[in-house]
């Protein structure tokens, strides 16, 4: 295989230990690719990523198919391979490692992913290591421009997590409180379904609030006041239904408008009252956000506001790295590597974790 000018260059230098990690994530319904590279220290560097979200094909049925999602994979997985490495004017060949999201997620969404990473691997003679996908999102932050310091408080907000976490270092991860049945990106989708938006809620529900008035409507704030650090959003759900019920099929524009203000106001809430808690509890400086629903706007003033008055700092992944994506995966592989944490398998043996506790994941190292 023909080297790149680029990747002739570093072939050439051999005291430098350093290391080109192909990342995949295929979890759920975006299928995405990325090349980081890392030295033995400091912050790896993102080469190249590429993603593609299948948002359009499963909006049609309201919510994500997971058949229909694996089979996406398996035909987007090589062409954005191909993509990521033209784009890194590397080949396969120059790959070191090959990071992939094993759990937690759709069976065989995962399979899709796990699968092509590790008969890669194994073609190349390259260790695979599986990643977990929330570990992803929490240290995607470390893919921005000001690297957060551990040890940190995560607040993981995505469509089926809601959790907040004692992050002490890379694998070293304490559960401080989580949702009791549905996660933050659940209650922005299906209070958006409510309403009559689009899948994914989330976005559409958030654009549609920009016009509303949050105090139009009293919705509950569920747990605010629990004394914990658990949340519980099923019973916003219901206010929702119930205050769209009573404004009937012939809600005016404003009043949509409202409700979705007031709703994104419920959620927002809760979820800075308890993250500040989190910060006050622990007596930690940085809070690291992540998670599909850390794009939203709101919640981001709302926690850089409240952050502030406690002396303390939040940091969030690239807006564009909020939601699922490759680059993630091959980011937690490299920090991984640089402590020994992450050495990967060789033996072409897989397995996937569809349900795969974060907390599982402390002090073990593949
Ligand atoms: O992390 P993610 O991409 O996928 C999962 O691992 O679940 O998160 C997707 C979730 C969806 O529920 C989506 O509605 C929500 O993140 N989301 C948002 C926003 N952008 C994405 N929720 C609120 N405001 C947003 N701007
Ligand atoms: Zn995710």
């Amino acid at each position: 295989m023909q080297l790149s000018r680029r990747c002739r260059r570093e072939w050439r230098t051999p005291t430098l230990v350093r290391v080109k990690i192909l990342g995949f994530e295929s979890s759920c319904d975006e299928t995405g690719v990325a090349l980081v590279e890392a030295d033995p220290e400091g912050a790896p560097r993102l080469l190249a990523e590429a993603l593609y979200s299948q948002v359009d094909m499963h909006a049609a049925y309201g919510g994500v198919v997971p058949e229909l999602a694996s089979r996406d994979h398996i035909r987007r997985v090589l062409p954005l391979t191909r993509a990521v490495l033209t784009q890194a004017a590397c080949t396969l060949a120059d790959v070191d490692l090959i990071a992939y999201t094993r759990g937690p997620g759709l069976a065989g969404a995962l399979l899709v992913g796990a699968g092509v990473a590790v008969a890669l691997a194994a073609a190349l003679g390259k260790p695979a290591l599986g990643i977990h996908h929330l570990e992803g999102h929490l240290l995607s932050p470390f893919l921005g421009d000001e690297t957060p310091q551990f040890p940190f408080v995560a607040l993981l907000v995505s469509g089926g997590h809601t959790q907040l976490m004692q992050v002490d270092d890379v694998g070293d991860y304490r559960l401080l409180g989580e949702t009791i049945d549905d996660a933050a990106g659940e209650a922005f989708d299906k209070s958006a379904k409510l309403l009559g938006l689009g899948y994914p809620g989330g976005p559409a529900l958030s654009r549609l609030a920009a016009q509303g008035n949050p105090a139009a409507y009293s919705l509950p704030r569920p747990l605010l006041h629990s004394g914990n650090l658990d949340f519980s959003f099923a019973g916003l759900k219901t206010a929702v239904m119930t205050q769209a019920r009573k404004l009937g099929p012939a809600m005016s524009e404003q009043a949509r408008a409202d409700l979705a203000a007031s709703t994104q106001a419920a959620i927002v809430d809760v979820l800075v009252a308890k993250s500040l808690r989190a910060l006050k509890d622990s007596g930690t400086e940085r809070l690291v956000v992540a998670g599909g629903v850390g794009a939203n706007l709101r919640l981001r003033e709302k926690l850089d506001a409240g952050a502030a008055k406690l002396g303390a700092r939040v940091h969030y992944p690239p807006l564009a790295l909020c939601t699922d994506n490759g680059a993630m995966i091959a980011l937690a592989a490299a920090l991984r590597w640089q402590r020994g944490l992450g050495r990967g398998t060789t033996d072409g043996a897989f397995d996937v974790r569809p349900r795969w506790p974060l907390a599982e994941l402390a002090g073990a190292s593949a």
